[in-house]
């Protein structure tokens, strides 16, 4: 068996673990991108209502509809995540009561921002919500 010099032996093993732990550091760091969107949902335009909205609760969002055409909101409350409820003129969290118009903006708190406005894009006569 080959013999190693002790003080090489510990240079390989740092050098070693060095490698390693940088290699969990970028990794941790820097996050995957595939570079191809991901389609949360995806409906026919027609399905979504003028002035009104769709919900879809497994995905937690809402896709409206208004003159100024289609947007998305993310129904994740912005205070401490509990999923917010739609009614005809804004969204409320039933956990601590904030509320928020149907533009996503905070109308009372304890939330402090706004509601994650998601990506939208139309085409083919469908319109898809992106992450
Ligand atoms: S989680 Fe929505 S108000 Fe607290």
């Amino acid at each position: 068996m080959e013999n190693i010099p002790q003080s090489r032996r510990k240079f390989i093993t740092k050098l070693t673990l060095l490698i390693a732990s940088g290699g969990l550091l970028i990794r941790y760091l820097i996050p995957r991108s595939s570079g191809m969107r991901r389609v949360l949902v995806s409906v026919a335009v027609t399905d979504v209502p003028q002035g009104g909205a769709l919900l879809f609760r497994n995905e937690r969002l809402a896709l409206f509809k208004d003159d100024g055409g289609f947007y998305a909101l993310s129904l994740i409350c912005t205070h401490l995540g509990c999923t917010v409820t739609v009614t005809e003129d804004a969204l409320s969290c039933p956990c601590h009561g904030s509320r928020f118009d149907r533009q996503g903006k905070v109308l009372s708190g304890p939330a402090d921002r706004a509601l994650v406005r998601m990506k939208v894009e139309e085409h083919d006569g469908r319109v898809d919500v992106v992450g």
